[in-house]
C-alpha cells in the first residue's frame, strides 16, 4: 500500500511541478495575464466581455467567425448580457475571430514516449 502511495505520491508533484513551469513561462510570455491581445477593437472587447467575467474565460478558447458569434449570441440569451446592435457585434466577433481563431489542433501533440510517466499497469498480454 504504502509503495503505490509513495509512488503516486511522487507522480503528483511531479506533473505539479511541469505545470507550473508551463504556467510561469506563459506568464513570462503573455503581455498581462489574462488580458486581451492588443489590436483594433481590443478596448470594445474588454469593455464588453469583462464585466461579468475575467479576460481568460473568454482567451483560453478559439474558434471561427462562426463559433465566435455564437458565444456572443449565448451570453445575450442566456447570462443576462444586454442587446448589442449589429455593428458592436460584428466588431467584437470580428475581433475574438482574428486574435483567437480557429487553431490547427485544440490539443497539444501527444508527449515522446521518454517524457512519459511509468505505467504502474501490468500489460494485459
Ligand atoms: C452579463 C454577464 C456576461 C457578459 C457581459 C459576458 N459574459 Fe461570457 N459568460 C457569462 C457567464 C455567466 C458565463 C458562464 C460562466 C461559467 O460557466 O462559470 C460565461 C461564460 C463565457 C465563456 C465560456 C463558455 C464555455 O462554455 O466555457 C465564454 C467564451 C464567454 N463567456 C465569452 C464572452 C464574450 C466574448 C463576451 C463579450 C461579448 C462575454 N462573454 C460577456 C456572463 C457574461
Amino acid at each position: 500500500m504504502s509503495g503505490i502511495t509513495l509512488q503516486r505520491t511522487r507522480r503528483v508533484g511531479l506533473t505539479a511541478t511541469w505545470f507550473m513551469a508551463l504556467g510561469l513561462n506563459n506568464l513570462a510570455n503573455a503581455q498581462a495575464a489574462g488580458d486581451f491581445v492588443d489590436g483594433e477593437n481590443s478596448d470594445l472587447v474588454t469593455a464588453t466581455c469583462t464585466r461579468c467575467h475575467s479576460a481568460s474565460l473568454v482567451t483560453q478558447n478559439s474558434g471561427s467567425r462562426d463559433v465566435w458569434q455564437l458565444r456572443v449570441n449565448l451570453m445575450q440569451s442566456a447570462h443576462g448580457m444586454p442587446a448589442i446592435d449589429a455593428a458592436m457585434q460584428e466588431a467584437i466577433v470580428g475581433y475574438l475571430a482574428t486574435y483567437y481563431g480557429q487553431k490547427a489542433a485544440a490539443r497539444r501533440a501527444a508527449l515522446a514516449p521518454e517524457f512519459l510517466p511509468d505505467n504502474p499497469y501490468d500489460a494485459a498480454d
